[in-house]
């Protein structure tokens, strides 16, 4: 089979992106130090640790005014933010905030959408977003960047709290044919979870951890230095 390889110089417009998909959308509000609040999408963004919880977002280019875009600015400043699942349902929305509007015009205006108070932090939660993960600022890594005037840095945040709609749950469990979450592909393309897409895979590695934990305990030999109790057998 004939492969193409492209050096980094060479490579094609969107070839990057659209090779790491799909790319789950953080939908994040922040609040700037006047409490105006911002909201925009970004699919550099991911979740980074279990315990403590952290996530990842990455802002790159610059804001249309100069300087770093106003999520990136705002999180650094006032040290919150809410991760607002981006669903199918708001995919008009999601990609309307993602507009460069003028200084003080608010992103939940432009988009029509309404607002709902957080429990833990400041920014807002978007109403109509099934889940919201209230976040607080860890850190930032400055990213290296080829183009003037550019800045591309990476924030980490800790999820301090998680909220979830009901109707986007069955057993207890999220169902993504209820939730219908958004990914971004590449160039224009997004993509979304139905059911129809999901498969289940066990890790053998980690049931053969199990089954040796198991009979072990059967044994009455439970090691003292394993973390293994029945039931956490949650994958990643
Ligand atoms: C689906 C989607 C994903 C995006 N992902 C990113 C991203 O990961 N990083 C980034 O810097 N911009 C991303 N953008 C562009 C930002 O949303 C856009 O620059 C926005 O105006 C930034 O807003 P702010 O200045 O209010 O923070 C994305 C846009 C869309 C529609």
């Amino acid at each position: 089979m004939n492969t193409l390889f492209f050096k980094v110089a060479n490579f094609t417009k969107g070839l990057f992106k659209a090779c790491i998909v799909p790319r789950p959308i953080g939908w994040i509000t922040t609040i700037d130090i006047k409490g105006n609040e911002n909201l925009a999408p970004f699919s550099y963004f991911n979740a980074i640790s279990d315990d403590p919880p952290m996530i990842m977002f990455s802002t790159t280019g610059k804001h249309i005014g100069g300087g770093v875009k106003d999520t990136l600015r705002n999180v650094e400043e006032t040290r919150e933010f809410v991760i607002n699942i981006a669903t199918e349902e708001l995919r008009t929305q999601v990609n309307l905030t993602s507009a460069d509007l003028a200084k003080g015009k608010s992103e939940f205006e432009y988009a029509e959408l309404e607002r709902i108070p957080s429990v833990l932090v400041k920014p807002p939660r978007v109403k109509r977003s099934p889940i919201h993960l209230e976040c607080t600022y860890y850190s930032s890594i400055q990213l290296p960047c080829n183009s003037e005037n550019n800045i591309n840095r990476m924030v980490l945040g800790k999820v301090e709290g998680i909220h979830i709609a009901e109707n986007v749950l069955t057993d207890g469990l999220i169902d993504w044919e209820k939730l219908r979450p958004i990914a971004r592909m590449g160039y224009n393309d997004y993509a979304t979870i139905t059911r129809g897409n999901i498969f289940s895979l066990s890790r053998p590695a980690h049931e053969l951890f199990i089954k040796k934990e198991e009979e072990k305990w059967k044994k009455g030999e439970g090691n003292e230095g394993s973390t293994y109790k029945k039931g956490n057998s949650n994958g990643k």
